[in-house]
């Protein structure tokens, strides 16, 4: 296993949550235990957003900006895979990469199911830390640690008692750029093995996007340039799927795709403001079914 410190993208993400909890789509978004997984120095940004307060210095603004561009990717991201959890009531379901991913706490939906979190061990160890005394709305909570770009994925997950033989919700949320698209293939093959028929797998990946690439190595660029703290600096993409390449490599491992959606589509009718967000068109959720 790599050795390696917590994701900090992890945090960057749950302070995406956390800004748009309340200010966004409300009735639709909620994530209130967002705010309480971050340390006091990471919710100062979030309330600088919160309260529009755009900062006039260059590198404050970068950082700014970077928070609030989160932010309103993490509606409809987490709006549809809710809506996909929700539409199919699984006993099991597995967060893979999970980070600081609150719906073990926040869904009252999963209060049959037994939620397994799959991360890093350091980004677990984190996570734990953070979460201490929060009581789960999970019927059962589980974790389980491995490196996806290196380990099986089967073990760990059978020690703690997840059953292959039952139907299965997969969540697999801002993960897969993390890893090579040979790693994410690997993943699916054994996903594919773990997964009885009628299990559900959703997968957050990001579209190829030159745009995309350049526009996320000039934010870390200013950063750098202006010594700001990079959350991306530790986690860089490794992978981009074309949803055609998606389907077939899903369909190649048994699961049938249902959906497949840009968030800028799954944005639709959401009150958020109106902005052209690149990340918006480039990061998808597709919904696949084990055949
Ligand atoms: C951007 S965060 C997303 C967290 C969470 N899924 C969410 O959307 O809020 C990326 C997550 O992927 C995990 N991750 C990245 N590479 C991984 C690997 N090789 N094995 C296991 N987890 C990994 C990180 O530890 C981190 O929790």
């Amino acid at each position: 296993m790599t050795l390696r410190a917590a994701s900090s993208t992890a945090v960057l993400v749950c302070q995406g949550r956390a800004i748009a909890d309340g200010r966004f789509a409300v009735g639709r978004f909620a994530d209130p235990i967002a705010s309480q997984l971050l340390e006091p120095a990471e919710r100062v940004i979030v309330d600088r957003v919160r309260a529009g307060q755009v900062p006039t210095d260059g590198a404050d603004r970068m950082a700014y900006e970077m928070r609030r561009r989160t932010g309103l990717t993490m509606v409809p991201r987490t709006i549809a895979i809710d809506d996909a959890i929700r539409d199919h009531a699984a006993e099991q379901v597995v967060i893979l990469g999970a980070g600081l991913d609150a719906r073990a706490w926040r869904m009252p939906e999963l209060g049959r199911a037994t939620v397994f979190e799959v991360d890093h061990p350091a980004s677990q160890q984190d996570k734990l830390r953070r979460i201490d005394g929060l009581a789960p709305t999970a019927g059962r909570l589980v974790m389980a640690a491995t490196d996806l770009a290196s380990e099986r994925l089967g073990p760990p997950l059978e020690q703690v008692g997840f059953d292959r033989g039952r139907v299965t919700t997969w969540v697999w949320e801002g993960v897969v750029p993390y890893l090579t698209a040979s790693a994410v293939r690997a993943t699916v093959g054994q996903i594919a093995q773990l997964s009885a028929p009628a299990s559900r797998l959703i997968i957050n990946y990001q579209a190829k996007s030159l745009p995309a690439t350049v526009m996320r190595a000039v934010m870390r660029l200013v950063l750098r340039l202006s010594r700001q703290p990079d959350p991306l600096a530790g986690e860089p993409w490794r992978s981009q799927w074309r949803p055609e390449h998606m389907r077939s490599m899903l369909s190649n491992n048994g699961f049938d795709v249902n959906s497949d959606s840009d968030l800028l589509t799954l944005s639709a009718g959401l009150d958020l403001p109106a902005e052209s967000n690149g990340s918006l068109r480039n990061g998808r959720i597709t919904v696949a079914v084990r055949r």
